[in-house]
């Protein structure tokens, strides 16, 4: 059980915004002859020991990468399981989440999942949507490329429908059309699974992030382990350009 006086008393710094790429799902599965799906049921359980240890020790804003927009590109059998995975995920935890003040909020385009997946996740994005506790971004059908084209495409339209004039698009202003709105940049990403790579994860606000890879698989993943995550993050001098 992780105590957040704890963790402040061994001058852990907390990242305000945290971010993981849960990666290693199906190779975590294959070491045991199971299923991939096996894997991806048991990353659903680290979901939840993982959003229950980042509210425990006080960290704000939590985005977990569950599916990308190229990960259409599975076998149809594999996709169907992972939508099946959201379901069970929100009515086994929705109301847990809520009771503990957990507003949810989705990264990515909503409306091209299976109707079922709509209607659910709008019903506890409803419930959720006045808590003040830790902010659980899900990317969900979210590619980083396709979040900045639709931010480009809606302040275009905006200009051209005159809602916006041409002159008052700001850095700033392109920053709120993303699917993260006016949150805060990610301090800290951490992505287990062994590669090396972004696979097109949160580019914009990844921009200044101090990014820690670890081969731990997804499933394996522990409080433990993200507790040794933020010693390292501790370490690290962030230093945005300066001196
Ligand atoms: C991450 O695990 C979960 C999703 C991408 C949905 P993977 O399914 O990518 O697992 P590996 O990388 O093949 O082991
Ligand atoms: C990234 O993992 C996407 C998610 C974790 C949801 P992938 O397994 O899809 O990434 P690549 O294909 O190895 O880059
Ligand atoms: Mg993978």
């Amino acid at each position: 059980m992780l105590d957040k006086d704890e963790i402040l008393k061994e001058n852990i710094r907390i990242p305000n915004h945290l971010a993981i790429i849960m990666d290693g799902n199906g190779r975590w599965a294959t070491q045991f002859n199971k299923s991939r799906s096996f894997g991806h049921y048991e990353g659903m359980k680290r979901v939840i020991d993982i959003v229950k240890a980042s509210s425990d020790i006080g960290i704000k804003y939590l985005s977990l990468y569950a599916f990308s927009t190229e990960n259409w590109k599975r076998p149809l059998e594999e996709v169907s399981y992972l939508m099946d995975l959201i379901l069970v995920f929100l009515n086994k935890q929705i109301k847990h989440l809520h009771e503990n003040n957990v507003k949810l909020n989705i990264l990515g385009i909503l409306n091209q999942l299976p109707p079922k997946q709509i209607k659910k996740i709008e019903e506890a994005l409803k419930l959720t949507e006045n808590n003040t506790g830790l902010i659980l971004n899900i990317a969900l059908n979210y590619g980083s490329k396709d979040e900045i084209f639709r931010a480009v495409k809606k302040m275009i339209n905006d200009v051209w429908i005159g809602a916006i004039d041409k002159d008052s698009i700001t850095e700033e202003l392109f920053y709120n059309q993303l699917d993260t709105g006016n949150m805060p940049d990610v301090d800290l990403l951490i992505r287990p699974g062994g590669e090396k790579r972004l696979s097109n994860f949160m580019l914009v606000q990844n921009a200044y992030s101090e990014i820690i890879f670890t081969d731990v698989l997804w499933p394996d993943f522990s409080e433990k382990k993200l507790i040794q995550c933020l010693e390292e993050y501790t370490l690290r001098e962030r230093r945005f350009g300066g001196l």
